[in-house]
């Protein structure tokens, strides 16, 4: 493929972006009375004339999550290499259900599947796949893990296995447990909310009081939910702590860091995910902090026989099995066909190398820390506690959402509004992209300064 079009068309768009607005200024109105009076679908039009609408649609219609004063929800800013990778992608369209049909794209993923894998400690032997994200990574690890506890569950159903399972995560874990209990017949009333710390991580004391109090009322403690970063704060749950705990207890220890576990490759960060080797599965987004285009979530789990037991299947319409260690990924894993995902993953790590990555991750780090050393001394209170570059703050007086309104409308930057514990709400800043820089983050906080209430004592 000619790579030098597409540079310059990244490198233009790169441009564009980072001297445009962040927050779009675009009312439901105006998106459907354009789509109307454009798109009847009755005559064709030219490939150039649709491609120019869309594009302008997308500058203009959108928040811009590669913007580099967009400190949102861990949507990243993506490499040249992983949008080369994902549009060869859709050029040569490998479908990956099978090996036999695609050998060298399963192999590719396999490849660098395994390489991750080793980062965190997990066996030559485990299982890993692609999944389009996180929630589905997570769905992943709830199936096996109860395929692994109740092998009546896969043929018979939930209605033949006489026990009750219980999920152990925190008010801070990803809501699409919600959902995959719900998915999984296990309902959401099968997740059990363990305290947290002042910190927002989980305290282990009230895990295990919970879980012995459960098993008094027989009930069956199946999984607990450890996350490496939560999404609102970025706090980092006691894993060794939670792998002893599962380990002693013989419950399923799954990790959810599908946003943290990028720092397994940085030699400053790493320490923190201590504990997510004794795991039982993993959760971790390529399209997180790995920086390349959604949808890229990926699933480890060290009981590979599971999986297969999880996700069998069998038909006469799909190729054979090919001979040899290969395996076909519509029997293990959700997805039946399956699109390359991992490519954009791979490209990107082959061509900047592990040095690279630990660079643009490190990076991002150091921009976190910037920004809650500058906020902090801007007058700021900061409250969470994370090595990870997420950083949540207030000041007396500040309502948020009317805050973050004027945020968004003088295009100072793109942050959300969490609440953490029962405390009104806060801001939420976290550095996604890798093209933030130390002066992004010195104007946005001089800027908020003078946005911010009298009363907040905030300087600017
Ligand atoms: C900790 C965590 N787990 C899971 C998910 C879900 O991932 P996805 O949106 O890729 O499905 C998220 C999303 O932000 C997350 O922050």
């Amino acid at each position: 493929m000619p790579l030098e079009e597409l540079r310059q068309l990244f490198a233009q768009v790169e441009v564009d972006i980072a001297s445009g607005p962040i927050v779009p200024q675009v009312s439901l109105q105006n998106v459907r009375d354009h789509l109307a009076s454009w798109y009847d679908f009755t005559k064709p039009m030219t490939l150039d004339d649709v491609t120019a609408d869309v594009e302008r649609m997308l500058r203009t219609w959108q928040v811009q999550v590669t913007h580099p004063r967009y400190f949102g929800l861990f949507n990243p800013s993506v490499t040249l290499a992983s949008v080369v990778a994902d549009t060869l992608v859709a050029m040569y369209n490998p479908q990956l259900a099978s090996w036999r049909t695609s050998p060298a794209a399963n192999e590719i993923e396999r490849h660098t599947l395994a390489w991750l894998a080793g980062k965190f400690g997990f066996p030559a032997d485990a299982a890993a796949s692609f999944t389009t994200g996180g929630a589905e990574a997570n769905l992943s690890a709830v199936l096996v893990a109860l395929t692994r506890a109740f092998p009546e569950y896969g043929d018979g159903g939930l209605r033949t296995v006489t026990a009750s399972p219980r999920i152990y995560l925190t008010h801070e874990s990803h809501a699409s447990f919600n959902k995959i209990a719900h998915m999984t017949g296990i309902g959401r009333q099968a997740l059990r909310v363990v305290a947290t710390d002042r910190n927002l991580e989980m305290d282990v004391e009230d895990l295990a009081r919970l879980v012995t109090e459960d098993r008094r009322s027989g009930l069956t403690p199946l999984m607990v939910v450890g996350t490496a970063g939560t999404t609102a704060a970025g706090a980092i749950d006691p894993l060794p702590g939670l792998a002893r705990f599962c380990k002693r207890e013989d419950v399923w220890f799954h990790v959810d860091a599908a946003w943290g576990g990028a720092a397994i490759l940085s030699p400053r960060l790493r320490g923190h995910l201590a504990g997510i080797e004794a795991a039982d599965s993993i959760t971790c987004d390529a399209h997180k902090w790995f920086s390349v285009p959604m949808g890229a979530g990926m699933f480890f789990c060290r009981h590979a026989a599971v999986v297969s037991e999880a996700f069998r299947a069998q038909t006469t319409y799909m190729p054979g099995k090919a001979a040899g260690s290969v395996v076909d990924p519509y029997t293990t894993s959700v997805q039946w066909s399956r699109r390359f995902i991992g490519l954009k993953l791979f490209l990107a790590l082959a061509e900047r190398g592990e040095s690279g990555y630990v660079e643009l991750i490190e990076h991002q780090a150091r921009m976190g820390d910037l920004l809650r050393e500058t906020l902090a001394r801007a007058g700021w209170r900061i409250v969470n506690n994370t090595p990870l570059p997420l950083v949540c703050f207030t000041c007396n007086g500040l309502v948020a959402s009317e805050f973050l309104g004027k945020l968004y409308e003088r295009q100072i930057a793109w942050m959300s509004e969490v609440r953490l514990r029962r405390d009104p709400p806060v801001v939420r800043a976290c550095i996604t992209s890798f093209r933030t820089t130390a002066s992004d983050i010195e104007w946005v906080v001089r800027e908020m300064g003078r946005l911010a209430p009298h009363e907040c004592e905030v300087s600017s």
